[in-house]
Order: C-alpha cells, then structure tokens, then sequence
C-alpha cells in the first residue's frame, strides 16, 4: 500500500502463540495485526503488516518499503542478530526505520545482545511484547509529524 507505515516481521513470528509464550505471551500475530490495524486507523494512517521467514523477501520488503511507505517498523526477530544484508538494505534507504522487539533482547542470551539493525535505526523499542507495536506505530506517526511528512 502506497504512504503506509510498513510494519516487517521476521522469522518465527508467525509462530507467536505458540512459540515461548513465557517471553512471547500468548497472543498470535494475527492478534498483534489486528491491534496493529485498530490503532493505525484511530490515528488516521495506514499500515501494510507482513512476515516472512526468509532474509532475501524482508530484504525486498526493505527496499519496497523505501519507495512507497512513509517509515518501516522491523523486528527482524533472530536476523537481527545476523544479518549484515538487512543492514544494507536500511543504510541504502531513506525512510526511518524503528527496531521493534517483544522481548528485552538485552535481557537474554548474550548472542542477543548485538544487532545489526540497531545502528541503522531511528529508534528501538522492545520488552513490551505486543503493546511494543502500538508504541512503535505512535513513535512513527510523532516521528513523521515532527519531519512534517505525515
Ligand atoms: C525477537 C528477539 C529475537 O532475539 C528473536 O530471535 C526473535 C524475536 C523479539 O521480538 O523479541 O525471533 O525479535
């Protein structure tokens, strides 16, 4: 969709529910989608909400995204940790970009604790689980409205 924030899941994301649901939660990506939608369309904007499993389609995505929509919101899930071609991809657009995690990666295990993502980013938002989406849409629109492109 042209002018939408686009919001990219990673891998495994489509597992949410199921997956972890101790550091994940119980709620689907379907369900996180939904709450996605509700809150986009109370501020007026529009999203495009999409996953993948595979590094070259979010890769695609990226630079879609650079195109057509106003700002990306990426949780990149475990390619955060690994993918110097998502960080590429980011460094070569221009639209911003907000880090979004459910979880505190720096929390956890220490292989979580770098992101190739990060230092590309606007911004990171995470440990909040699904709500993270919600304050990831609000920190966008502030962003675009500060930048005057909204
Ligand atoms: C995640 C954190 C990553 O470390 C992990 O690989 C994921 C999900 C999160 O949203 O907390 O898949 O991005």
């Amino acid at each position: 969709m042209a002018n939408a924030i686009y919001i990219i899941n990673g891998p495994n994301l489509n597992l949410l529910g199921q997956r972890e649901p101790g550091i994940y939660g119980n709620g689907s990506l379907d369900d996180i989608k939904a709450d996605c939608n509700a809150f986009a369309s109370k501020l007026n904007v529009s999203i495009e909400f999409r996953q993948s499993n595979h590094e070259g389609m979010l890769v695609d995505w990226i630079q879609e995204a650079d195109k057509k929509a106003r700002g990306i919101i990426l949780n990149a899930g475990a390619y955060t940790h690994t993918s110097v071609a998502l960080h590429d991809a980011i460094r070569a657009g221009s639209v911003p970009v907000i880090e979004l995690h459910l979880s505190n990666t720096h929390a956890r295990e220490e292989f979580r604790h770098k992101s190739y993502i990060s230092p590309v980013a606007h911004g990171v938002i995470m440990g909040f689980g699904g709500d993270g989406y919600l304050l990831a849409i609000r920190a966008m629109c502030t962003l675009l409205d500060s930048t005057n492109s909204l």
